[in-house]
């Protein structure tokens, strides 16, 4: 786990947004006025850091919750710092290019890097500097909070109390992807980009990890009992089909923005890349499929290493997929998309990865099939590699998430050797602009020798 703390610090990465289908007491103002005189209001991290409660130091073992989790929180995960980011000097810079005044004051800005309801929501004064915190995920606490501590409460009580149930991982990866690809209410787009703002990248499994987890990962979600060794794999399928049904989703409804195409849809280093002598350049040698040299292609990252999980799930679903997507890669990768057709594409597309996602949380998984998309993937080097950047850092994600899958289970006999060649997937990807697909597939070469 500590590795990909290591590997997921290769810089700026990117920003999106969705449309969440909401849990019913997370993230969406509307829902939540709507909910709150019903399950209750925000209460703040303080009401859980007793160390009876979810403050002790160690964790303990006597219940089915860790009950460190406030520790875990404030001391190794980056969501208690996020306040923080707005007053050091890459905020503050960002919010002068955009003259937002200070960023710790502007809305735009507290959306994702604080629990920030309206007055009326909070149930007693509470401090935006604790940044990201515990009911930013879980819900409003005041409903729950009193009754969850009692002998013999459950879970299922607490979710009817307005609790949000992120033990689903459609709505976990929701809950997650508000911020991490954003949405109409609240995004990242190529103006914040342009002023500093990292890009936004997401791939479930690997950010569980990286932030890290403050519970049992084994015992999620299907049954909790028995526990569910190839959680990550599932966390991996599933949050990837629900990443890329959002990321459609958004950009349907971008069709109908000002800002059109939003740059930040496309493949960054398209336009961000040094020149060379006709004789160095790959895109030359390459040439310009299925577009007019010089157009932008569109950032097809979330399809293109998923699409490999998809065909062996469900080839029927996969193929419709595909084909959605190549018609979208077609209208997007031009100067000026049509929007009306790119909105009705993408929404339809959405839909075939709503049922992936679907099929792909309850699927059975084992470790075999692990193995099998870890040589699957690994040996597609050219296809994802010539996809751009960001889809060879979905690849390095993926891999790495079925590699640590694979060798928990049952180590495999040249495990630091993988190790290390997934390390240098991520090494590749360090400058944006320097981006090289026929290095990065010999790496991918490498990993797949290595797993056969
Ligand atoms: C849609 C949600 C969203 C909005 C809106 C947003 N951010 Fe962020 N911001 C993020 C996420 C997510 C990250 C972490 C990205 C990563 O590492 O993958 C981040 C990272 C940052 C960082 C880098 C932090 C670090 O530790 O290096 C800064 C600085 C920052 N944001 C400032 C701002 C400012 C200033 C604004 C308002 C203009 C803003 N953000 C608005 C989601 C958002
Ligand atoms: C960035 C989102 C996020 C933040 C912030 C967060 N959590 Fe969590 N928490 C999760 C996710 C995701 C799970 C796993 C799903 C699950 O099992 O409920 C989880 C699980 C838990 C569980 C186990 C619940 C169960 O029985 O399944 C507890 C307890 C918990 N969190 C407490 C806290 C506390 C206390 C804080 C604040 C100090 C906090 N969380 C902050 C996302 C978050
Ligand atoms: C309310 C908005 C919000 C939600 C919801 C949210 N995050 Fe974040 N996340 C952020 C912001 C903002 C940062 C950047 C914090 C910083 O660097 O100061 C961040 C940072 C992270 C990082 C550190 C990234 C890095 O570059 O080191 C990880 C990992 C992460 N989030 C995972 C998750 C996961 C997993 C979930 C869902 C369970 C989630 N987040 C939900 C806003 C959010
Ligand atoms: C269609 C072309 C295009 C695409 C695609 C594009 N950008 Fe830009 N970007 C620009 C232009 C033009 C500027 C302004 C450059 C200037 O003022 O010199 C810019 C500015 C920037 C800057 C600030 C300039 C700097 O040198 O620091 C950053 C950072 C940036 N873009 C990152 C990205 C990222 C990340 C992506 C992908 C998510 C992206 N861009 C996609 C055209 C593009």
């Amino acid at each position: 786990m500590h590795r990909r703390a290591e590997t997921r610090s290769w810089g700026p990465v990117g920003a999106f947004a969705l449309a969440c289908l909401l849990c019913g007491s997370c993230v969406s103002a509307q829902t939540r006025a709507s909910q709150t005189e019903a399950v209750g209001k925000y209460t703040g991290p303080g009401s859980c850091a007793s160390t009876s409660c979810h403050g002790s130091v160690l964790p303990r073992t006597e219940n089915d919750v860790l009950q460190n989790e406030y520790s875990t929180w404030i001391v190794q995960d980056k969501h208690s710092k996020a306040y923080d980011a707005l007053t050091g000097t890459l905020g503050r810079r960002i919010a002068s290019i955009l003259h937002l005044g200070q960023a710790e004051t502007a809305a735009r800005c507290l959306a994702c890097h604080s629990l920030d309801p309206p007055p009326a929501e909070r149930s007693r004064s509470f401090d935006l500097s604790e940044g990201v915190s515990c009911e930013t995920c879980h819900g409003p606490a005041s409903g729950w909070l009193g009754p969850h501590t009692e002998r013999g409460f459950t879970y299922e009580k607490s979710v009817a109390l307005g609790m949000c149930d992120l033990r689903d991982i459609t709505k976990r990866t929701e809950t997650c992807l508000g911020c991490h690809l954003g949405s109409e209410e609240k995004y990242v787009d190529h103006e914040m980009i342009a002023a500093g703002h990292p890009m936004l990248q997401f791939e479930l499994d690997s950010f569980s990890a990286v932030m890290p987890r403050h519970w049992k990962a084994t015992a999620t979600p299907l049954d909790p009992e028995r526990g569910d060794p190839l959680y990550d794999v599932r966390e991996m399928t599933a949050g990837e089909a629900v990443h890329l049904r959002q990321s459609l989703l958004w950009l349907a409804t971008r069709t109908r923005g000002k800002v059109w195409p939003e740059y930040s849809e496309l493949e960054c280093e398209a336009c961000h890349h040094s020149l060379t002598p006709p004789e160095q350049s790959w895109r030359q040698a390459r040439g310009y499929p299925g577009r007019r040299p010089g157009d932008p292609p569109w950032n097809a990252s979330r399809h293109t290493v998923f699409r490999e999980v998809a065909h062996e799930l469900d080839g029927a679903d996969a193929e419709q997929l595909d084909s959605g997507i190549a018609q979208l890669v077609e209208l997007m990768s031009r100067l000026d998309p049509d929007r009306d057709q790119v909105a009705t594409t993408a929404t339809r597309a959405a839909q075939a990865a709503d049922a992936l996602a679907a099929k792909m949380r309850s699927a059975n998984y084992d470790r075999a099939l692990a193995l099998h998309l870890l040589q699957k993937i690994s040996g597609d080097a050219d296809e994802i590699s010539s996809g751009g950047e960001q889809s060879a850092a979905q690849a390095a994600m993926v891999l790495q998430s079925l590699f640590v899958a694979c060798d928990r289970n049952e180590n495999l006999n040249n495990s630091a050797e993988v190790r290390a060649a997934i390390t240098s997937l991520f090494d590749q990807l360090q400058n944006l602009s320097a981006y090289d697909p026929a290095r990065f597939a010999a790496e991918m070469r490498r990993v797949n020798a290595l797993v056969r």
